[in-house]
This record gives structure tokens, sequence and C-alpha cells, in this order.
């Protein structure tokens, strides 16, 4: 299946170049043609792409089935025809860079496209189908067009279609009117101009004739295109519209804008599932002004093939113009999230200075893994956020995935001219020379400057192992008692520590865990600290591990963790090989490690995770960014039953967040009388008390406006924790998204106390004081607007309940400094 598939014209554009020295008019060799320019776009975004045409049998049709080849286009169904050339077009262009043209085409090979020249399978399998009029303006492939539309139509495909009107080459404009009407009866989208529109419906103004088009051919979406001015969409059943604005740019030249714009917005139909049902109202502007970007970035150079920006840059204009963080739909407001672009494992989370350091694996252009580099942000609350330039990028020595930082304070680097500053001990990734297996060696950066700038240690890599594969990301801290700084590396299905006087040069001590705990993943992101026990005296270690995704588990990657000692060289586990302890029992917190050097009088451990997960990490609906991170949270030990286990509680500085709280106490629940609370806001925080004496299910639902519910569940039957997220809104990403699952949790004087998070798209739960948490991703199809508490059969009674409002980080009248004095008030 194809993602798009595009049927009609690929010519030659003559594009003015100068004079010659002879005074004459230059012309330059531009690949061109609308209906091939919008699969270029599509396939330079990344989508797969299929083009179906005619091209004569001459230098001109090689020329142009090479450019589509290059461009990734699926050439198939492009024909070559010994009757005609290959159609050319000269344009002429003004001096604010608007062109006419004149066409050589009597006829073009393109006019002589015949419906058995196409091969039905490939109408068959493709999600979009898309055309424009001047593959119509003659026979035969005006027939064949409008067939091969009416064919994939019937097999399922979302039709595009893009009038294009070019009166030079219609022999009676009438006939014109008539063919664009046929066209406009099969579209569900149409991208049409002002001139467009006013020759179909006789209307100048947008609403007025957008409406006409909508009831009179029942399309879905009407893109009126306003050059410069943006774009007038027109969306959904009844009188929903919206006008956005267009990227002020240097334009040199506007051909293929249009058809940049058009690839632009079927892009994000695509990202979305090609539903345009699904896309919630308030997306629109945020998928137009993208489709703006490309349009506007193509005329800034000259032709229209050559000139199709990459993703990259259109985000980078679309983030330019400062988009607001706060408007996207699914966008976390009180999560770290990257600005645009793919995020994974936190890496590197270092104090200094009065600032929070936390880098993350990144990939800065685009929306998938790819070669990693590390992004950067700093807080000085853990709250508020500042996103920093990207703090290192891959050199000779290959990519770089995760690792740790931490301050050299006694400069036993030798790196800080005897006073102090941030060392990295980082993977370096890349394949051993001559093979394709990869290699993963450990290498060092560092920086003077509190981390705004890193230099890469000339001596890199600083610890190798020939043997084994899976060899990464480094942990490292100092042990104070020792005088020396540990590393812990995962290293496939066990963890190894080593040992070294400088960071620089590094001794195997010991190895652990190949029989203990999960192995149903490869090992990865080791953590080791102590922590006190229930704030005595008593201490133990903690060593946490990450398990990668394994396609036989439907949970993926999750995150356990093993309680015993640690002498410096060997971590002694105190539980029986068998025991496996999740650190989280939600789906989507994963790789997380905890920050180092937090001050002693401080004295947390703190950790944050990223908050996703392998099986589905690259295909979850999200579209400038992908990837946020779990609230930061404290971690505790505490003894349970006769185990030390850990607990675990966002830091106290989120409740700065809290707008406003209504409180409720003394609430009798059943199915048929629930508690409802309605609310305008998408970020709360809710503190529950249930009484679950009564013996029966008690369902937290939180509901949008649409279809989705979320349900956070507690089974007291089966003492039993769970979120319900197979209703949430947009599952299918993965077959294994939609699902519920949870963990024991045993209720404490006949009640749990829960404590949730939801932030747009993500829920957090803690239960009784974070002896279990859950974390998950949601993406509800409206915002959630509602929450609903009732039981299955039977009653229950809610002791206390507190909902908490809360501010977005990306609001600027947010600043912790505000929040706190309004909290104070
Ligand atoms: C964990 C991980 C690490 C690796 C990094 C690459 O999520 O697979 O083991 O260093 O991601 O991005």
């Amino acid at each position: 299946m194809v993602d798009i598939t595009a049927i009609g014209e690929v010519l030659i554009d003559f594009t003015p170049a100068g004079m010659s020295e002879k005074g004459e008019q230059l012309f330059e060799c531009n690949p061109g043609g609308a209906p091939a320019n919008v699969v270029v776009v599509l396939s330079k975004l990344g989508k797969s792409t299929a083009f179906i045409g005619k091209v004569g049998e001459d230098q001109f049709g090689e020329y142009l089935t090479q450019i589509l080849l290059e461009n990734g286009v699926n050439t198939k169904g492009l024909v070559k025809e010994s009757h005609a050339n290959t159609t050319l077009a000269f344009v002429h262009l003004k001096e604010d860079g608007d062109r006419s043209f004149s066409f050589y085409r009597n006829p073009g090979a393109d006019m002589l496209l015949e419906i058995d020249d196409i091969d039905p399978e490939q109408i068959k399998d493709t999600k979009i189908f898309h055309f424009g009029s001047v593959s119509m303006t003659h026979e035969p492939s005006a027939s064949a067009t409008l067939k091969a539309c009416i064919q994939a139509k019937e097999n399922g495909a979302l039709i595009s279609f893009d009038p294009n009107l070019r009166p030079a080459l219609w022999e009676d404009l009438e006939q014109a009117k008539i063919k664009i009407k046929e066209g406009l009866v099969l579209a569900d989208i149409v991208k049409i101009s002002e001139e467009e529109l006013q020759f179909i419906t006789g209307l100048t103004d947008l609403e007025e004739g957008s409406r006409q088009i909508q009831t009179q051919f029942k399309v879905k979406v009407i893109l009126v295109t306003k050059a410069e001015k943006g774009c007038f969409v027109r969306f959904g059943s009844g009188s929903k519209w919206a006008d956005v604005p267009g990227f002020k740019v240097h334009t040199v030249d506007t051909t293929g804008a249009g058809d940049a714009f058009l690839g632009g917005f079927l892009y994000q139909l695509i990202e979305r599932g090609c539903s345009i049902e699904r896309i919630r109202d308030e997306d629109w502007i945020p998928i137009v002004s993208f489709a703006n970007a490309v349009g506007a970035l193509v005329t800034t150079r000259k032709g229209a093939i050559p000139a199709i920006p990459t993703y990259q840059q259109v985000i980078k204009l679309v983030q330019s113009t400062g988009v607001d963080l706060s408007k996207e739909s699914y966008r976390p407001q009180f999560h770290y999230s990257p600005p645009a672009m793919w995020m994974n494992d936190p890496n590197g989370m270092v104090y200094f200075e009065g600032e929070y350091h936390l880098l993350y694996q990144h990939h800065p252009e685009s929306t998938i893994w790819g070669p990693m580099h590390w992004g950067h942000a700093v807080s000085k609350d853990l709250v508020n956020w500042e996103t920093l330039p990207v703090a290192l990028s891959p050199d000779h020595n290959g990519a770089i995935f995760s690792g740790s930082a931490v301050v050299d304070w006694k400069n036993t680097s030798g790196l800080f001219d005897g006073g102090s500053g941030l060392v990295a001990i980082f993977t370096h990734a890349d394949i051993y020379p001559d093979s394709d297996r990869p290699r993963q060696r450990q290498s060092l950066a560092y920086s003077k400057d509190k981390g705004r700038s890193w230099t890469l240690y000339s001596g890199n890599p600083i610890l190798s192992d020939i043997e084994i594969t899976d060899f990464r990301d480094p942990k490292i801290f100092w042990m104070e008692e020792d005088g020396v700084w540990v590393m812990a590396l995962a290293c496939g299905d066990h963890i190894r520590f080593y040992r070294s006087a400088n960071l620089k040069d590094w001794d195997f001590a010991s190895e652990f865990g190949k029989s203990d705990g999960s192995h149903y993943g490869v090992w990865e992101c080791p953590d080791l600290f102590e922590l006190p026990i229930d704030g005595s005296n008593q201490k133990k270690w903690v060593l946490i591990v990450s398990i990668g995704d394994n396609p036989d588990y439907p949970e993926g990657s999750k995150t356990q963790y093993f309680i015993g000692s640690f002498d410096g060289w060997k971590f002694v586990n105190e539980n029986t090989p068998d025991t496996v302890l999740w650190l989280d029992e939600g789906r989507d917190n994963y790789a997380a490690v905890s920050w180092s050097d937090i001050p002693e009088e401080d004295g947390r451990r703190v950790i944050i995770g990223w908050m996703s997960n392998w099986k589905y990490a690259n295909y979850t609906p999200t579209s400038s960014w992908r990837g946020a991170m779990t609230l930061p949270r404290v971690l505790s030990l505490t003894n349970r039953n006769g185990s030390v286990v850990l607990t675990q509680m966002p830091v106290q500085e989120i409740e700065k967040l809290r707008k406003e709280s209504i409180s409720w106490s003394d609430v009798a629940v059943t199915q048929e009388s629930p508690f409802i609370h309605k609310t305008n806001d998408d970020l709360l925080e809710i503190e529950i008390d249930i009484d679950i004496r009564s013996g029966d299910e008690v369902h937290i639902k939180l509901r949008s406006s649409g279809q989705s519910e979320t349900i956070i569940g507690y089974d007291p039957e089966r003492e039993w924790l769970f979120i319900d997220r197979s209703k949430s809104g947009l599952t299918d990403f993965n077959s294994s998204f939609a699902c519920k699952h949870g963990a024991r949790v045993v209720p404490e004087n006949g009640s749990i106390k829960l404590r949730i998070w939801l932030d747009r798209s993500v829920v957090e739960v803690f239960a009784n004081e974070g002896l279990v948490a859950l974390t998950d991703q949601i993406f509800p199809d409206k915002p959630i607007d509602n929450v609903w508490i009732n039981t299955e059969t039977g009653r229950a009674e809610l002791n206390s309940l507190h909902i908490h409002t809360l501010h977005s980080i990306h609001m600027p009248e947010c600043n912790t400094e505000q929040i706190a004095r309004r909290v104070n008030v």
C-alpha cells in the first residue's frame, strides 16, 4: 500500500535564467507538472508515493523519469509514448515572482494516457489518489483520469483534486467548467485558488463560495489558497472554517507553491491515518499552517521540484514564527517535550550551579528515531524548562547514544584547569569497519561553561569491548567512601561495573544479572544509587535496569529494579534471582535514570523517564514532535511486609502549577449515580481517597466530549489498580496500544489513595503514597473535559476528593514566581 498515487502531467518547465552574452533570454530546464510536484513533496517528506502518466520517448521523458526515481517516487505507472513528445511549458516570471505559461503540447505525451495504460493494482493499493484538470483537457487522458479516479474511490482511497485551471490549455472554457465539476463530484479534498473558486461558483466571497462547493459536491475539505496571504479552509459538515495566515518569505519564483502547499496538507493527513473525520477542530490551524510553510518555502528558490524543502526546514519556519506550544492538541503542558522533532531517553542529568540539566536522545531532523544527538534543556525548579541548542552531535566515532553526566568537583579528569566542570560519558555508536555489526564504545565530553558548549575528548573512545555488541548507556557516579568513580554499563543480558580515578581510564570491577530479574528484552540504561529506608539511617542500594521491546510481549519496553548492596566493586541482589520488581506498571515509562549531584541539603534522588514505549514510539500520532518525559519523581525506599521496595512521587515543586482547586468529601457513588465534574481544562491533578470496603469496582473516567474515555479503575476483589486505555481515542497506530493493564495495590485501612496527573495526552497515577505508579500516554479524540466516578455495580464512598486545574508551562504568564504568589494568597 502506498500513501499517495497521483495521475496526470509531468513535464518540463523552462524557467527564465537571465540573459546570454548576446543579450538573449536564457531558460533553465526544470522538472514540473502539478501532480508530479505533489508526489515529490510527499516523497521528500518521507511518504511512499507513485505516479501514473505519460512522457515522450525522448531525452526529456528520460530526464523526468530519472528525477521522479531519484526523489523516491514509484514510476511503474509512468509510460513512454512514441507518437508524441514530452510536454514542455515555458514560464514567464513577472517582477514579483508571479508567472504565466506557454505550453508546447500539440499533442504532448501526457494527453495520450489511456485507461489501458494503467495497472489496476496501482489504483487498488493507495491511501490517497490525487488528480488535476490538466489531464482532462483532451481525450484519451481525460477519460483515463476520471476512470482511474472512480476506481480508486471505489477501492476506498481518499480523493484529492486540484482544478488547476490553465485557460491556455482548453479549447473551450465551458468545457473546462464541466470537467472540473466532474472532478469535484469525486473529490474528498479540493485545493482551489480564489480565481478558480470564482470561475466555478461565480462568487468572490470565500465563505460563501466554499460553502457552495461543499453543499453542491459533498467535498469534505476545501482549501482556498490565497498565495502569500495563506489559506481559507472549510471542513466538517456544518459551517466550520478557518482562515490561516501565510508566512513572510523572500519570494523568487512561485512555481509549484500550490502543489507544495497541497503536498504539505496531504502529509499531515497521512500522519493522521488519512482520516479527515479524526482531525480535531483545533488541529486545522496547525495542519494548514504546516502546509502554508511548505508552500512558502518553495517560492524562495527557482523551479518547483528543486525548491521542495525538507521536513526540518518546514518545521523551522513554522517554529520561527513562534508556534504556540500551548495550542498543540497532544502537546503535554507540564511535562518536558522537545519543541520539535524526536526525543527518547533522558541523558546526562546533572544539577550544577542552580540548574537541573536534562539532556536527551534527540533526532533534530525528524520525528522518528535516527542518528542520535543529545538535545538539552535546563530548569531551575524541575517544572519550567528552557530548551538549549543541541549539546552533542555525531562525529567520526558515530552517533551519540545514551549516557550520563557528573560534576567533576575535584578536577580528577584534569580537564578543568584546577577548577570544576561537567563531564558526560556516553556511548558512541557506529559499525565495525567493513561489516554491518554494530559497534558501541564509551566516550567522554566535557563542558567548562555550565553545559552551554561541550567538547568531545580527543582520546575518545575511552572504553571498548570487542566481544560484546550491546555495550552501552554508561551511568557514572562518585563513590565517596572509596574516592573513586563507578560506571554501571548495560551489556546485553547483564550489567558491568567499572572503576576509575580520572573518568578517562576505566577498570572492570564485576558483573551482575545474567540470571536475575526479567530478561525478555535487551538490558539497557542502568542506574545505581543508595537510599535510606523509610528515612532512617539504614540504607540499601537500588539498581535500575530498563528492558527493550520484545515483539512477543505486548507490554513492550519496561523498567525493572533490584534492591541490594554495593561495596564499590560488586552489586549483590538481596531478593531471589527470579524476583521481578517493576519501576512503573504503566506502558510509558522507559529508560528512567536519576540526577547526579543534587546537593546534600536537598538530599532527594530524583528520577525522570521517557514517556513512551519502543513498541510504538515511532508511530504515536503527534505531528511536529514526538516524545515527552515523565514528571520528575522523588524515589524513596520503604519496608513492606518484610521487603524493601521503591516508592515514587512527583517532586513537590509541581504543586506550584495548581490554578483552581475544588474539594469534596463523603461522596457516595453507584453505577447509576456517578460523580460528574465538568471542566474546560485538560490539565488536572486529582487526589482521591476511596473507601473500597463494599468490595465494588470503582472507575475514574477521564472523558472527552467525543468518544474517548480513559478509565483508572480499582477492583477490590483482585486488589488490582488498572488503567484501561482501550477507548482512550486514537489507538490504531499499534495493535498493542489499546489495552488494560495494572498492578496489585493492597488497601490501607479499607481505602486506597490515588494521585493522578492528567496532562492532555498523558496520565500518571500514583497509589498509596507512590507504592505503585502507572504512566500511560493517551490520544483523546477531543480534549478531556469531564471526570466521572462511579462503580461497576454496587456502591463506593469517596472519603475525599480534590481536583486542581493546572497552569501550562508553555503560557508565558505562568512563570513559577507568579504561580507561587497566587498559591500563597
Ligand atoms: C534505550 C536505548 C539505549 C540507547 C538509546 C539509543 O531506549 O535503546 O540503549 O543508548 O536508546 O537512542
